[in-house]
């Protein structure tokens, strides 16, 4: 099912152009031109799809949509010089797609270091590295930026906040991911939650995937909680795609040890559901961390993606307080299953809690 998404989209863009730009064309006898583009923009976007799908759609969404766009202001203001403006308009089509997604392909493979600090009583360096989607997105290069950026930090505890790996991401892919991330650094250890994508690769169990991720000496925490040191408890959570969520306060209870004194730091892929988070009473937390939205991935998404946002107050990127709480959503490392971000930044978090 999901591989008739991408045609779907190329398709419908196709559709609309043919019905909106092609019919008044053919009503005044130009439409030869009209199906040369038509066949132009077919040609790009199956040259592009052979490098990359989402490149493809991107491409043939927005040559599709600037085209239409600039032919109704031709229709709304009677342009009168008709073959003028279409040359221009096709130039311009072809123009802002390659700046846009040119600009936007350089923003998703420039890795930053955003740094956040917490008064919370005891010191703690972590640094928390998302949604890599490798497989959709990168190679060992990237991989290894990434492991060099997250040593350089000098972390106390390193966590990965889901979506490392994919659905596209093969076994011989499944090993090198871990493989370079077995490189990573820190004196407390690496920790892992799953998110709603590594949990679907073929053919491959979730207790499968753990025991992968633990033999490259990363630790996942599926409704666990481990003790980091004197001050500090880590809770790792499933991810709803998963499992039921379970409350924090069960976690603990669950887990026999006493936490008395101990601040919590929770890991959720999800960054949703906070009134959930707040309401636990018998766990002082203090940060949670979360990722998943790839900081609204690019213009228009972003938009889309807040207006369908289930809980309205969750956040999509940074840091936010609430009860006491600080949030905190990273928009991950890579651009993810999809090779383009802007209006966001691809990121490796550093958070020091004093
Ligand atoms: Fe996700």
């Amino acid at each position: 099912m999901e591989n008739l998404i991408a045609p779907a989209i190329v398709l419908s863009d196709l559709l609309i152009f043919a019905l909106v730009f092609v019919m008044p064309f053919y009503k005044e006898k130009k439409y030869k031109k009209a199906l040369s583009w038509l066949i132009g923009t077919g040609i790009v976007y199956l040259a592009l799809t052979i490098y990359d799908s989402f490149v493809g759609i991107a491409a043939c969404t927005l040559l599709s949509g600037i085209t239409l766009f600039l032919i109704v202001i031709k229709h709304l203001f009677k342009v009168k010089k008709t073959d003028r403006y279409d040359v221009f308009s096709i130039v311009i089509a072809y123009v802002f797609t390659i700046v846009y997604l040119g600009y936007s392909a350089y923003v998703a493979n420039d890795l930053k270091v955003t740094e956040y600090s917490f008064d919370v009583g005891s010191d703690l360096r972590i640094v928390q590295i998302s949604d890599i989607h490798y497989g959709s997105f990168g190679n060992t290069d990237k991989l290894k930026e990434i492991v060099n950026e997250a040593n350089a930090q000098h972390p106390d505890v390193i966590v990965l906040t889901g979506d490392i790996v994919d659905e596209n991401t093969s076994v011989e892919r499944l090993h090198e991911c871990f493989s370079e991330l077995s490189n990573l650094n820190a004196r407390l250890g690496v920790y892992y939650v799953i998110g709603n994508h590594d949990s679907n690769i073929e053919n491959y169990s979730l207790s499968k995937l753990f025991n992968l991720i633990e033999n490259y000496g990363i630790t996942p925490l599926k409704d666990k909680c481990v003790i980091l040191d004197e001050n500090y408890v880590l809770f790792g959570l499933s991810d709803p795609s998963v499992s039921e969520e379970i409350s924090v306060d069960k976690i603990a209870s669950k887990s026999g040890v006493d936490l008395t004194g101990y601040k919590a730091i929770v890991l959720k892929h999800q960054p949703s559901n906070y009134a959930g988070i707040v309401a636990n009473e018998d766990v002082d937390i203090e940060l949670v961390l979360s990722g998943h939205t790839h900081g609204g991935q690019m213009f228009p998404v972003n938009v889309l993606y807040k207006l369908s946002s289930r809980h309205a107050d969750d956040l999509m990127y940074g840091t936010t307080e609430l009860d006491g709480i600080d949030f905190v959503v990273s928009s991950g490392a890579t651009g993810g299953e999809m090779p383009f971000k802007n209006m966001t930044i691809s990121e490796i978090v550093v958070i020091d809690l004093h």
